[in-house]
């Protein structure tokens, strides 16, 4: 997949720069070539020796160096790359990515670059937190630098949470994502996702329990097989998917107006709670309780997203696919709604309170089309979206 492609890759001095070594090999079983570059501080956790033998290359290490200036000047090294790789990207790396700086052999071939950059970050879950470093990942994704991870788990430090860098394979799939190189490359994908908000005044709201977990998910498997993500997220408890293009809303009101603008799309996935109803008589100021009545809410129904544009004469897009969250008769419910909605397809699953799905990490779906449903076993959220966003792929190969 990665076939005579040339990764500049940067390993800067984090715990999980030994993950490195392995992707210098995976990359390399895809068919790029990969020149690795370590920082000083990489150094301590591997070595260029392991590094060298692992790609197979020279490794590059020092901003000084005369020898490799006169074989291979820096500013060549960062270009003949078609693209560049900083992993693990450590909180270092990114702050002197953020503001410019070129001290060192790896800062100076960042900024001297004229290739996309792609960064997986890990380091401690409190300084990935951090509000500088926060600070410098929004000031980084600004400037189009490309993100991938880190991911929630046990650190090396003993502490859990996000800041562990992103599994190997992920990291191949941004790549191939990167260059452009999935069978979704060139396809405009469009997924909603999270809860809406129906105001009842201006500090109350109705909501339900979505987390915006499979929505997000499966935009980021749509994204790292190529595809071009506009996601439309009401207030979700998980952050957006990097590198797709977030767009934020909060009723469902503005969740069909942000649809129908991101249209024309090949796909589009209704993953998003959409509210059904909203509160007609929301008041413009704080409602106050009253000693003689209970407030009384009188409520519309909100536009039907999906319905609308399964049922789009003009513009529809030729994949459209709902989701359907049942407490009883799953298949049952969810075959009536995709008939009665007009989509391709429906993801239907069970999000009884018994079952831990709805809020939780796993989900366990039937998928059901033309040919009826499919039962799949019960799988992390994640393996979930990047077998949906499979099956996506080869249907649109299809159409
Ligand atoms: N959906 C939508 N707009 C709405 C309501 C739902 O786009 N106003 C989409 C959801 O994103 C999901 C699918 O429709 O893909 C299923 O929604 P659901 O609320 O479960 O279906 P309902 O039509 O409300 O059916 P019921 O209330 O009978 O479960």
């Amino acid at each position: 997949m990665l076939a005579g492609k040339q990764i500049l890759l940067i390993i800067g001095g984090g715990i999980a720069a030994y993950k490195s070594l392995d992707l210098i090999r995976r990359l390399r079983d895809q068919g790029a070539t990969v020149v690795p570059v370590l920082t000083k501080a990489a150094e301590e956790f591997v070595t260029p020796l392991s590094a060298s033998a692992l790609a197979a290359q020279k490794v590059y290490r020092d901003l000084f160096n005369l020898t490799d200036e006169a074989e291979m000047g820096h500013i060549e090294l960062s270009r003949a790359a078609d693209l560049v790789v900083v992993a693990p990207a450590t909180a270092d790396l990114m702050a002197k990515m953020a503001n410019g700086h070129a001290n060192d052999l790896a800062s100076t071939l960042l900024m001297a670059t004229d290739k996309r950059v792609l960064i997986a970050p890990a380091m401690n879950v409190r300084m990935w937190g951090h509000r500088a470093t926060q600070r410098n990942l929004a000031q980084l994704q600004g400037d189009g630098v490309l993100v991938v991870g880190p991911n929630d788990g046990n650190m090396a430090c003993g502490e859990f949470g996000p800041g562990r860098m992103a599994e190997v394979p992920e990291i191949i799939a941004a790549v191939g994502a990167a260059l452009g190189d999935g069978p979704l490359r060139g396809r405009h994908v469009l997924v909603t996702s999270g809860p809406t908000h129906e105001p009842i005044d201006p500090v109350r709201y109705i909501a339900n329990r979505s987390s915006g977990a499979q929505g997000t998910a499966l935009a980021a498997a749509l994204r790292d097989l190529g595809a071009r993500v506009t996601f439309v997220t009401g207030p979700a408890s998980v952050p957006p998917p990097t590198g797709v293009d977030v767009v934020r809303v909060e009723t469902a009101a503005q969740m069909a107006a942000a649809v129908t603008a991101a249209l024309p799309a090949d796909v589009a996935v209704f993953a998003a709670a959409v509210a059904d109803w909203r509160v007609d008589n929301a008041s413009d100021s704080k409602m106050k309780k009253t000693a003689d009545a209970l407030p009384s809410l009188r409520f519309a129904e909100n536009p039907d997203i999906l319905a609308t544009v399964s049922q789009m004469t003009q513009g529809r897009p030729p994949l459209v696919v709902g989701f359907a969250a049942e407490t009883d008769d799953v298949v049952a419910n969810a075959t009536a709604k995709r008939t009665r909605k007009g989509c391709d397809w429906i993801v239907a699953n069970d999000v009884s309170p018994a079952t831990g799905i709805m809020g939780g990490s796993d989900n366990a779906v039937v998928l059901i089309s033309d040919d009826g449903p499919e039962e799949w076993p019960r799988l992390p959220k994640t393996e979930v979206a990047r077998r949906l966003a499979a099956r996506i792929a080869d249907a649109l190969g299809a159409v």
